[in-house]
């Protein structure tokens, strides 16, 4: 049990999360006052601020909503919701503008154009970027900046949820705060999940270490209904320098003619895909990791595509790199795959809607049916931007003094996995949970979350990768980035995995 708990009744709107989708959310509620809980300081620690792609929005005199709908359906491995592509990629324009008029520096051309590059299974040119690798801090520079000067919304750095807090219906009503050591339920009239995804809880991830999957378990233990956990995307190109986080070499490098060799300089790619290094990325990101495996190395070559004007046009790559005596306008970058997003979350409406009353939720957290088996390169941030605006507006929209009178059932704050016991569960999904994975593998993974368990109870971050173990367990098929060897066909029929820890709710769950 914790000890001293303070209570706080907040009408407005709670936001656990401070990523792009939790300050979307935040700033579309502000017609009601809102509570944003960041678990650090705003704009630190969240995978959006590391975002180095930019954003996906078809604005190009050759392009159309339609088409980029098109491109995102063709890459989900059949499971995007058609119409949740349609709604993403229709709004996209908006919300750019949205982003810049917030002060978002879009990188731009002598005209004033949006200036839009290259990425994998895009059909055109259209990720909009600031500085070449600088989309995401930007973005949220701009953003905090915006948040700070509404005055209906109020922050709590370095805080974090520890539990959902719901009445005896179920209702979510709130969440138990820590912050500084001190704990405080926090009751509001809706709350806004937007806790970012799960790469903390693979060995090899590019994503902050505070990202491992604690609101995705805190929802499925208070309920929630969770769809496609076992869908982890692996980015193909992380830089290979044995570091924790590994820093990524944005896909964009392969868009301007980066290529992926070997150590005797051989395109690897090549022959197994006819769009080479511009193939969807789990396609990629299947061939480094093989590649690895065989000893040969593998390195993405930029020094002809962009050579000397790295140091400008990839700034954050480029004192990655040199930060870890490699210079890549001279020298072939070492490259590996790693746990990037997670396309699997908490089932939403198209207004950000859960299964549990009460809770929204937006962002990688949530499944919003637009990535499906295997996520558009760029289309992160914009789904963020739009959904999380959409989810804040569900939520303001709901009436004031929701939670008065409404009792919160005791509930303590959820136990933390020690970090000895996080490192051994890192490797082990790494390896069983990772590129390629078989009933064995994902066996033994599901006998040491039931040991760890046993030992620490149900830290959230177990939830989670209990999720994605069982998930990955269940499709006997391989689709987009789940690869089972020992299942390699793709099935005639894609089918959606929906699951719950409250099998009650599986009935009157959100469409
Ligand atoms: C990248 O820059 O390669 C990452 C972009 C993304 O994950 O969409």
């Amino acid at each position: 049990m914790v000890g001293n708990v303070k209570h706080l009744q907040f009408d407005g709107v709670l936001v656990l999360g401070a990523g792009l989708a939790g300050l979307s959310a935040a700033l579309a509620a502000a017609t009601r006052q809102v509570l944003v809980i960041s678990t650090d300081v705003l704009g630190a620690q969240c995978s959006s601020a590391w975002a180095q792609g930019g954003v996906a929005v078809a604005l190009g005199v050759d392009d159309t909503p339609r088409l980029h709908a098109a491109d995102t359906v063709a890459a989900g491995g059949g499971l995007v919701v058609p119409g949740r592509a349609d709604l993403l990629t229709r709004e996209g324009p908006a919300a750019v503008a949205n982003l810049i008029r917030l002060g978002a520096p879009f990188d731009t051309d002598g005209a004033g154009h949006l200036l839009q590059s290259l990425e994998a299974a895009h059909s055109r040119a259209r990720v909009a970027r600031v500085r070449g690798d600088q989309t995401g801090a930007a973005i949220m520079h701009a953003l905090g900046a915006a948040l700070r000067a509404t005055p209906a919304v109020t922050v709590w750095d370095c805080a974090r949820a520890r539990r959902l807090l719901q009445d005896e219906q179920g209702r979510v009503i709130g969440a138990l705060i820590e912050r500084h050591g001190e704990y405080t339920t926090v009751t509001a009239d809706a709350v806004v999940l937007a806790t970012g995804g799960i790469g903390g809880l693979y060995a090899a991830t590019t994503n902050p270490a505070a990202v491992r999957g604690e609101g995705l378990g805190l929802a499925a233990q208070a309920g929630a209904v969770i769809v496609d956990a076992e869908f982890v995307q692996f980015h193909p190109t992380a830089m290979d320098f044995k570091v924790d986080p590994a820093p990524l070499v944005t896909e964009a490098l392969r868009g301007e003619g980066a290529t992926l060799i070997d150590a005797n300089g051989y395109r690897f790619v090549v022959p197994l895909d006819a769009r080479a290094e511009l193939a969807p990325r789990d396609v990629v990101a299947r061939a480094i990791h093989r590649q690895l495996l065989t000893g040969g190395g593998a390195f993405l070559d930029a020094r002809a595509a962009i050579g000397a004007r790295f140091p400008d046009a990839f700034p954050g790559v480029f004192q990655a790199c040199m930060a870890h005596g490699i210079d890549p306008r001279l020298q072939p970058i070492p490259v590996t795959p790693a746990a990037h997003y997670h396309m699997g979350g908490v089932e939403t409406d198209i207004d950000g809607r859960t299964s549990l009353n009460g809770l929204y939720a937006a962002g990688e957290c949530a499944y919003s049916g637009v990535h499906g088996a295997n996520r558009l390169a760029s289309n992160s941030l914009l789904e963020a931007a739009v959904f999380g605006a959409r989810a804040g507006r569900g939520a303001a929209a709901l009436p004031a003094g929701a939670a008065l009178g409404r009792r919160a059932m005791p509930a303590d704050a959820a136990p933390d996995l020690p970090e000895a016991a996080l490192q051994r569960l890192r490797a082990a999904m790494t390896r069983h949970a990772g590129l390629e994975r078989s009933a064995a593998g994902l066996g033994s993974l599901l006998t040491l979350i039931g040991e760890l368990s046993e030992v620490h109870g149900e830290p959230p971050t177990l939830t989670s990768a209990r999720l994605i173990v069982e998930g990955a367990l269940a499709r006997r098929e391989s689709r987009g980035a789940h690869y089972r060897s020992d299942f390699p066909q793709t099935s005639l029929v894609a089918l959606h995995g929906r699951v719950t820890l409250d099998p009650t709710a599986l009935t009157d769950a959100a469409a």
